[in-house]
């Protein structure tokens, strides 16, 4: 299991100092949650700061695109530093083409899918992507409570990939703390998305072990 703590939930003021806690709890991506106010409700952050954090980290940044045309931005994001980048399904009419266009530039293409979408929709194109995002929130904000049918949606990819033979990750973002992470991996998912049970914990080194522990059925 890999853990993605989402710089979200962390104190914006002091991004560095997230930074540093990623680096002391072994995380393994840093989710980079960029959100346009259009395609979700909410805005964050985007490529001024995506390139300011790309130069000060060694893990990987996992830039999950919550934005309406987001191959409008694509390449610059690319271009700042996105070692992973995922595109809503919902949001990408010519999914293919921004696919291709990630994996040009060397990053991990995947595609994410609201909770309402079903992962058949990926039958055709499960094969060109690195890994599948499974939002288990309605995406656009941080600290709400994780969608328990997303675990079916889980064990249905699992099935689905497995039975191809793909080498396609499976990721899951949205309300994922110390109570559900064994669920979730136990329904065949490879990356964990934190934010609040990491950043909003007394000491969020010890969570992000915690939910490793948890998440690998330690105890
Ligand atoms: C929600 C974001 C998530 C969010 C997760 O739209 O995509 O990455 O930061 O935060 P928690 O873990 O608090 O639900
Ligand atoms: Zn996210």
């Amino acid at each position: 299991m890999k853990l993605a703590p989402s710089l979200l939930a962390s104190d914006l003021s002091d991004l560095m100092g997230a930074l540093d806690l990623c680096k002391a709890g072994g995380a393994d991506l840093i989710h980079f949650d960029v959100m346009d106010g259009h395609f979700v409700p909410n805005l964050s952050f985007g490529i001024p700061v995506l390139e300011c954090l790309a130069k000060r980290t060694e893990i990987p940044i996992d830039v999950h695109l919550m934005v309406s045309n987001p191959g409008r931005l694509l390449g610059d994001y690319l271009d700042a530093g996105a070692n992973w980048v995922s595109v809503h399904w919902e949001a990408a009419p010519h999914l293919d083409r921004l696919l291709d266009q990630i994996r040009s530039a060397g990053a991990r293409a995947g595609v994410v899918l609201n909770p309402a979408t079903p992962v058949e929709v990926l039958v055709d194109c499960l094969g060109s992507v690195d890994f599948v995002l499974l939002m288990s929130v309605n995406p656009g904000f941080g600290g709400q409570s994780f969608i328990p049918y997303v675990l079916d949606k889980a064990r249905r990819l699992r099935k689905m990939i497995d039975h191809r033979g793909l080498d396609v990750e499976i990721e899951i973002d949205g309300g994922v703390d110390k109570s559900n992470i064994r669920q979730v991996v136990d329904a065949g998912v490879d990356i964990c998305v934190a934010g609040s049970a990491i950043f909003r914990a007394a000491d969020p080194v010890a969570a992000m072990g915690e939910l490793r522990r948890r998440g690998l059925n330690k105890d």
